[in-house]
């Protein structure tokens, strides 16, 4: 028998409080069962991180209970840095977070995150000219996983013009980081480019 103001708990995903009895007592709605988890996704190529996806992840670490920051394993791409030193960059800038994992994924971002138990992904919108490939790439997901939402966040107006493929360019041509990347990571662009 529950207590006035209760109903039995019934869920299979993460409870939560029901808004509508606003009383003394903690109420929790009967849950779906469904991919409802407070795991968010934040795949990218990260080579290598900058500021502008550390601001996505913080404000990401404040909305879910855990942001795995998946990085892609692509065998197609040439990239500056290989996916351990990806990795390791990652951990090493995201460690403050108790909240954030790094990991590697291969294949269908999809298929990955259902391992992973993740109901959410995440990507980062800079401005209008991110729309079409983040809509098209969101829609795909959809139809490959109907359960499986994206949730668009908005990073700093201060890192809108920041992107990996330019920190890259002008690590290689010597210009300043400063701002643009975390300092280990600045450390290892230099290293990088000598
Ligand atoms: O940082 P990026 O390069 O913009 O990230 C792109 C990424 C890794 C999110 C995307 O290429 C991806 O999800 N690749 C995994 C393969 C896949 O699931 N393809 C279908 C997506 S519609």
């Amino acid at each position: 028998m529950q207590p006035d103001g209760f109903q039995k708990v019934v869920f299979f995903g993460k409870a939560r409080k029901d808004s509508s009895i606003p009383v003394a007592g903690v109420n929790y709605r009967s849950i779906e069962p469904c991919m409802k988890t407070s795991i968010a996704i934040y795949p990218g190529s990260f080579d290598p991180v900058t500021n502008g996806h550390l601001d996505l992840i913080e404000r990401g670490e404040k909305m879910f209970d855990l942001v795995i920051v998946a990085v892609l394993n692509n065998a197609e791409k040439q990239p500056l840095f290989s996916v351990p030193e990806r990795v390791e960059m990652l951990r090493e800038v995201t460690q403050k977070w108790p909240g954030v994992e790094v990991d590697v994924f291969h294949g269908l971002l999809v298929d990955y995150a259902r391992k992973r138990g993740a109901g959410v992904i995440l990507r980062g919108i800079r401005a209008i000219s991110d729309y079409e490939y983040e809509l098209q790439m969101a829609l795909m997901n959809r139809k490959l996983e109907p359960r499986l939402e994206t949730v668009f966040m908005l990073p700093g107006e201060s890192f809108s013009y920041l992107s990996s493929k330019l920190v890259r360019e002008i690590a290689q041509l010597g210009g300043p980081l400063k701002d643009l990347v975390p300092p280990e990571v600045e450390q290892r662009l230099r290293a990088k480019v000598l």
